[in-house]
């Protein structure tokens, strides 16, 4: 397994190219089973998951290339052999489940392995089940799968969502955009994935009015038509980025960010005393004096603070002056980088979903394991600002979510390198 050692190295300078979303990556791409036209995605991410999607829906039958070294994809699924999304390749990828709507919505009847949980949490299907119900589907739990029927097809109904929940919303309103009749998603989530996502069915021919709210209308159509869409910009990776002078000091331009992605994020980040400016490229951040402040953290749905950016956020908040308190109120275990930056000298209490940090003057470089995809660059963060050498272990989890993460970083003058069976 591959390891990825970083050694504090001082201020950082230079530019970071921000690419294509892969929260929005994993739901377009199940879109295109809505079709029998092609549909090609520009701005995709390189990166495992979306093989993992490209599998998945080429087990059903859709046929999936990859072009400019993987930066287009163009799917077709003119005719699906196979409605059964297997355990072994759902298991590694929760997102599997937003294969469940488009299928049911198109053909009438789908099998879908239940995803499992995964390290930050049970993360349950239930609300996406319910959502499939209230436009009629017909659903059975049998063996670790779900079988879904509509044998006269999906017909409009009211789905009121009791928590906000991105992926229950994307598999809802794919389902939506074919079903006989007008649907409503009542609390729906609001992420940029969404919006995304609904522009990109919108091209396609679906009638949708209201993404980005808490209420999105949608009017079913006969059928779908092909479209060519660009990826959005991946939130989550610019925000991760923009923590890295922060954390070491210097100035780094985030090309292609966009401040309308990252609002609350910006807000702590101006609080803490950072500064981020647009430029005609994108965003510049640095430091706005020396050591930055500590603040406190709530996790929300969009457009509050994002969870994947809770734990790359702790990593800078352990090098602030002051105490910051971090709650994490999206998932029930999303603390698992906390022990690790612990070996590394922070001091972070936990207790249940909130942690306290107080800042310490300098991290100290250790042997640290990845768990998960944020925490495991939480840990490169720390890295990059620590005294000595970091060595985070694991990170086939970094793969899941970031593109070239040691590129990126060398590039601004990080010291940092991958080197394989540590
Ligand atoms: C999406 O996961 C993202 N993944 C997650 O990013 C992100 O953390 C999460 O949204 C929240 O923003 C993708 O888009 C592929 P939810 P999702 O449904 O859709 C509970 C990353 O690091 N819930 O909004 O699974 C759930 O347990 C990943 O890129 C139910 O109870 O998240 C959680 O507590 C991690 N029943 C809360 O809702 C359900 O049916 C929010 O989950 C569905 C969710």
């Amino acid at each position: 397994m591959d390891s990825i050692i970083v050694t504090g190295n001082g201020p950082l300078k230079g530019q970071i190219p921000i690419t294509g979303a892969k929260n929005a990556c994993l739901t377009l791409m199940p879109a295109t089973l809505l079709s029998e036209e092609p549909l090609t995605l520009t701005n995709a991410p390189r990166l495992s998951d979306i093989k993992t999607m490209t599998t998945l829906l080429q087990s059903l039958g859709a046929e999936v290339s990859q072009l400019q070294d993987g930066q287009v994809l163009v799917m077709s699924s003119h005719a699906l052999d196979n409605h059964v999304a297997d355990y072994d390749i759902v298991r590694k990828m929760r997102a599997s489940i937003l294969v469940l709507g488009p299928m049911l919505a198109r053909d009438g009847h789908a099998v879908v392995s239940l995803p499992g949980g995964c390290a930050i949490g049970a993360r349950p299907v239930d609300l996406h089940l319910k959502a499939l119900e209230a436009m009629g589907a017909e659903l059975e739990l049998k063996d670790g799968y779900v079988h879904a029927r509509a044998p006269g097809g999906l017909r409009g109904g009211v789905v009121d969502f009791p928590i906000v929940s991105v992926g229950a919303t994307e598999n809802a309103l794919m389902a939506a955009t074919l079903a006989k009749g007008t649907t409503v998603l009542k609390n729906a989530a609001r992420e940029p994935e969404i919006v995304d996502l609904a522009q990109c069915l919108r091209r396609m021919g679906a009638q949708i009015e209201g993404e980005g709210t808490h209420t999105i209308t949608i009017q079913g159509v006969d059928r779908l038509g092909g479209a060519t869409h660009p990826v959005v910009t991946d939130r989550i990776e610019l925000g991760t980025y923009m923590l890295a002078p922060a954390i070491c000091g210097g100035e780094v331009e985030l090309l292609g960010g966009r401040i309308d992605l990252v609002g609350a994020f910006c807000e702590k980040l101006d609080a803490a005393g950072v500064s981020v400016e647009e430029t005609a490229k994108g965003l510049k951040v640095s430091r706005k004096n020396g050591r930055v402040r500590s603040v406190d953290v709530v996790t929300e749905p969009f457009p509050g603070f994002p969870t994947d950016l809770q734990a790359q956020m702790m990593a800078l908040m352990c090098t602030a002056e002051g105490t910051s308190v971090l709650e994490e109120r999206i998932f029930e275990n999303r603390f698992m980088h906390a022990p690790e930056l612990i070996r590394m000298g922070a001091n972070i209490e936990v207790h249940g979903g909130v942690a306290t940090v107080t800042g310490v003057d300098r991290l100290k470089g250790a042997p640290v394991m990845a768990t998960d995809l944020r925490a495991s660059v939480s840990l490169i963060l720390a890295g990059l600002a620590a005294e000595g050498e970091t060595i985070v272990n694991r990170v086939y989890h970094l793969d899941r979510g970031y593109e070239h993460v040691v590129r990126k970083l060398e590039g601004v003058g990080a010291k940092i390198e991958r080197v394989s069976d540590r």
